[in-house]
């Protein structure tokens, strides 16, 4: 009986043994597939959410309405939990310490074009900025960006920009709150990435609306606009089309320069460009292109086929062999006016119409040559002849533009920026606040989203907490 009750027990014991193990492993089937659910979830909640989220790369947003463009140009090819790492876990860690940079020698008083500050900001001078016109500007915007406490950039993402404008321009944001740490105002802006002006002095004269402008930060403005011009995205670089930053891409095209002498550059001007842009200008230009009759060569840069044989061709520090250059605006402003001016040729300016942040900086007949429109490839023709019967006058005037842009250094277009922002942040007339629909930036979530190529451009434009001050901004210009 004992044996049995033992026996019973023990094959009661074992029966509940297997039972139990049954259990648990029913148990661990259980929980392993409500685990492989919930990852499913997880996935589907990442997956959901990255189909949402508006990136600097451009994912989730369309192009902007007044300026279409490709979009597959932007080759967004993360994974939806790549674009979930980079937008939400990227700016974590960061730090947050503001600390004021100690500087050492006294500040330099900055070039006189920083004046055109005032004027840009003239029309909020009185009336100020509100959020009333900020919504008003949002219909021309690409962007909000506001900053806040020195350190934090955030972005209410609207439209995508063309190629990688947006990141190379937030990038250069966050390059600045890391040079001047903690010294920044907070700020609220509207800014669009894409080329024409949009604020027409007519259609927004405060006179006949009774009220100010919508402020809007573009790179580039005209005499009949309001837009307010910011440093491009080119000073970081432009990997698109192969443009370093501006500190190396200078310092490139200035070695080039100096490799020929003034006497053994070609007595001619030239112009190298892409004509299709829908610039009347350019096209007219193409009409010049005779040495012997208008002493000018112009020449079609294919930016296909550049790409394509690994832009052996369009090396801006090989194109410094001809005494005069012709600087020609695209469809709006081009970048490619500081690559002309650092030449050290005489830059043939042809009428310009647009004005970028620094082309204020530009007098006539003392840093470069105006060429008329309207008489366009005699204009030319004069100007070279003017400059080669004069050798050693031209020479010391293509030294002056190329000066110009050797002070136009990386720190004054960081100081710019500065001056633009300090000046801009006095106009408002509400508190700074992140909007509801903005995310965090920071320089980890930015090359979080860049390839490889954009990365080594972005590592190379970073900056550090500067040793000076910023350059000290002169008055507006007395009337
Ligand atoms: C501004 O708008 C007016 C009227 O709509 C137009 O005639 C003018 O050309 C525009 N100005 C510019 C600079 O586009
Ligand atoms: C300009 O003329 C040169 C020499 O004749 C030629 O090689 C070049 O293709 C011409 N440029 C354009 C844009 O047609």
């Amino acid at each position: 009986m004992g044996a049995s009750t033992t026996a019973f027990f023990r094959l009661g014991g074992s029966r509940r043994y297997s039972a139990s193990s049954s259990t648990s492993v029913f148990t661990l089937l259980l929980l392993l597939s409500s685990f492989l659910i919930f990852l499913k979830l997880i996935d589907s909640a990442v997956k959901d959410v990255a189909s949402r989220t508006r990136t600097v790369a451009g994912h989730n947003l369309e192009a902007t309405p007044w300026h279409p463009f490709d979009l597959d140009e932007r080759r967004l090819d993360l994974s939806a939990s790549r674009i979930f790492h980079c937008s939400y876990l990227s700016c974590l860690g960061q730090s947050r310490a503001a600390v004021n940079p100690s500087s050492s020698s006294p500040p330099v008083a900055c070039t006189d074009f920083f004046r055109a500050i005032h004027r840009d900001l003239e029309p909020w001078r009185r009336s100020r900025v509100s959020l009333a016109s900020l919504a008003e500007s949002r219909k021309y915007a690409a962007m909000r960006v506001v900053i806040l406490g020195g350190t934090g950039l955030y972005l209410d993402l609207y439209y995508s920009c063309v190629q990688s404008r947006a990141m190379f321009t937030v990038w250069g944001l966050l390059q600045l709150l890391r040079r001047y740490p903690g010294m920044i105002p907070d700020v609220d802006f509207m800014l669009d990435c894409m080329d024409r002006p949009a604020i027409n002095r007519t259609e927004y004269d405060p006179t006949a609306t009774g009220g100010p402008p919508p402020p809007l930060f573009r790179y580039c403005t005209t005499k009949g606009h309001f837009d307010i011009p910011f440093p491009d995205w080119s000073f970081w670089g432009w990997p698109e089309v192969n443009i370093k930053p501006w500190h190396e891409q200078f310092k490139e095209i200035k070695l080039g320069s100096q490799s020929i002498p003034w006497h053994m550059k070609e007595a001619t001007a030239y112009w190298k460009g892409n004509p299709d842009v829908q610039s009347p200008i350019r096209v007219e230009l193409l009409n010049c292109n005779d040495t012997k009759q208008w002493k000018a060569q112009i020449m079609r840069q294919d930016w296909v086929q550049e790409s394509n044989s690994g832009f052996q061709n369009s090396k801006l520090s090989n194109q410094c062999k001809h005494r005069y250059k012709i600087y020609a605006e695209g469809f709006a402003w081009s970048v490619s006016l500081k690559y002309i001016l650092s030449c050290g040729s005489i830059s043939l300016i042809i009428d310009p119409q647009y004005e970028d942040f620094f082309s204020r900086g530009l007098i006539a007949k003392e840093n470069y040559i105006p060429i008329s429109l309207t008489n366009l490839c005699p204009s030319i023709k004069s100007a070279v002849n003017w400059g080669n019967k004069h050798p050693s006058a031209a020479e010391a005037m293509g030294m002056k533009g190329q000066k110009l842009m050797e002070e136009l250094s990386m720190d004054r277009v960081y100081d710019y920026m500065f001056h633009l922002l300090v000046e801009y942040s006095k106009l408002q007339d509400f508190k700074p606040a992140i909007p509801p629909s903005a995310q965090e930036v920071c320089v980890e979530s930015v090359l979080c989203f860049a390839g490889d190529q954009r990365r080594e451009l972005l590592e190379k434009s970073s900056s550090r907490s500067a040793s000076t001050a910023p350059c000290t901004l002169p008055p507006p210009e007395s009337l």
